[in-house]
């Protein structure tokens, strides 16, 4: 067990540099299982999701290098068609091995995946999916055991109910080694998946429409490894800068073209920052007390995004005024508004809905974050906050963050790591 310890109030001055994104890591990883010969990434985060990502690899037979932000992997003697429960459980992406591996050997069989607890989290949509490119679940005591008969070489077309990333993902995957045409409708539009398709049309899939809500994809016979820079993390940025909002000061993250963080601009111009963007690279600067943002609703790509809410609400908890904040993604996206409360915040939710009314003042806390974005949101509320807070779960923040300490500490910040008894 670690914790963070954060002496909040010390202002934050300086760079920030910003790798690859998770979302996009984990997707083109399950993807190298497709590929024959070697899969290269470079500009790779340091998470541990993505070591539990070539822990699955490896595990499955597959040869994986890393070299310090470069992750070579090479699939061809993977023979194993089956994803243990203990290592589905660690986290949501590990579902996108499972559908690769259904792809390469058109069966498999694992449990439900794991992931951040923000509500039920249904994985109907990657079923359906499954079930349009020609797969059964056929009898076994797990959750997941698919087999397809044969892959049919015909035209099929599905719309996905809701945009989900993961099952866009999955079906692409599925897709893309299927002969005939797959038109998925739809689709969800994360930069990410266009991150996906640009790695697996570089290695010689036929895939047409990244970016549109339309995907066509022409099934190839085989993939070839390839080079490919990971896109770079829109919510790590977009953290990083907010952090400036919460503790005062400067912060610019380097690595990232505003474009990728378009739906967040407007709001933090509202809230005064002065916001500067340069080519891959954005500055932030607070020069007084945040005004409260206008309404803050969630939506997939390219609304609003969802995993940025808990640390634009950590800034609303010290904002001039009071903000609304609306989920339309998950159904508990506040898990971390006890703790934020316990620090002085005065937070009302309703489901989906939540209101912050910013306060001059927080103070220092007992937190535990409970999911991955939640304890981003606590760190923040922490860096700004009188006194120090002692913040727990830092596990789930090691998911997403790279050496989240070190990074505030260069900045300024006041921010150990402990082990905790
Ligand atoms: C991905 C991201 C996560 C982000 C989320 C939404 C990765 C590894 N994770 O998660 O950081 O918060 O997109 O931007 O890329 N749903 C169903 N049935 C399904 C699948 C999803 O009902 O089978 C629902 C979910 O419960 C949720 C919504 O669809 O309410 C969106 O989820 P989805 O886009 O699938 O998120 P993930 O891919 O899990």
């Amino acid at each position: 067990m670690e914790a963070l310890i954060i002496r909040g109030g010390n202002p934050l001055y300086g760079d920030v540099p910003v790798y690859g994104a998770k979302n996009s890591i984990l997707p083109l990883l399950a993807a190298s299982l497709l590929v024959k010969g070697e899969s290269t990434f470079e500009n790779c985060p340091k998470l541990s999701d993505v070591d539990t990502s070539v822990d699955i690899l490896r595990l499955l037979g597959a040869r994986v290098e890393i070299n310090e932000r470069t992750i070579t992997v090479c699939a061809d003697e993977v023979e194993s068609k089956e994803i243990p429960c203990d290592w589905m459980s660690k986290m949501r992406g590990s579902i996108l091995f499972f559908g690769a591996m259904l792809s390469r050997f058109d069966e498999g069989k694992s449990c439900r995946p794991g992931g951040c607890p923000l509500g039920e989290r249904p994985v109907d949509l990657h079923l359906f999916v499954m079930e349009q490119m020609g797969f059964s679940v056929i009898g076994c005591e797990e959750d997941f055991c698919c087999k397809r008969a044969e892959k049919k070489d015909k035209k099929r077309k599905f719309r996905l109910r809701i945009p989900s990333v993961g099952a866009t993902e999955n079906a692409i995957l599925l897709a893309v080694l299927t002969p005939g045409e797959t038109k998925i409708e739809n689709a969800a539009r994360e930069p990410e998946i266009g991150d996906l398709i640009a790695f697996l049309n570089k290695a010689g899939a036929k895939i047409s429409g990244a970016g549109s809500k339309t995907l066509k994809i022409e099934g190839v016979s085989s993939l070839k490894g390839v080079r490919h820079r990971v896109i770079s993390d829109r919510i790590a940025a977009g953290t990083y800068l907010l952090a400036a909002g919460t503790a005062g000061g400067s912060v610019t993250v380097k690595g990232i073209d505003e474009s990728l963080l378009r739906a967040a601009m407007p709001p933090l111009r509202e809230a005064g920052f002065l916001v500067e963007t340069f080519p891959a690279e954005i500055k932030l600067t607070r020069k007084s007390r945040p005004l409260p943002f206008s309404k803050l609703s969630t939506s997939p790509y390219p609304g609003f995004p969802t995993d940025l809410l808990p640390q634009f609400m950590a800034v609303a908890a010290y904002a001039h005024g009071t903000t609304l904040f609306v989920d339309n993604v998950f159904e508990n996206r506040f898990s971390h508004v006890p703790d934020l409360e316990q620090g002085g915040a005065e937070i009302d939710v309703a489901g989906n809905v939540a209101l912050v009314y910013g306060k001059e003042k927080l103070f220092g806390m007992h937190a535990k974050a409970k999911d991955l974005r939640a304890g981003a949101a606590l760190l923040l509320a922490a860096l700004g906050a009188e006194g120090e807070t002692v913040l727990t779960g830092v596990e789930h923040i090691d998911r997403g963050y790279e050496r989240i300490e070190e990074i505030f500490c260069t900045l300024g910040g006041d921010v150990k790591r402990q082990k905790e008894e």
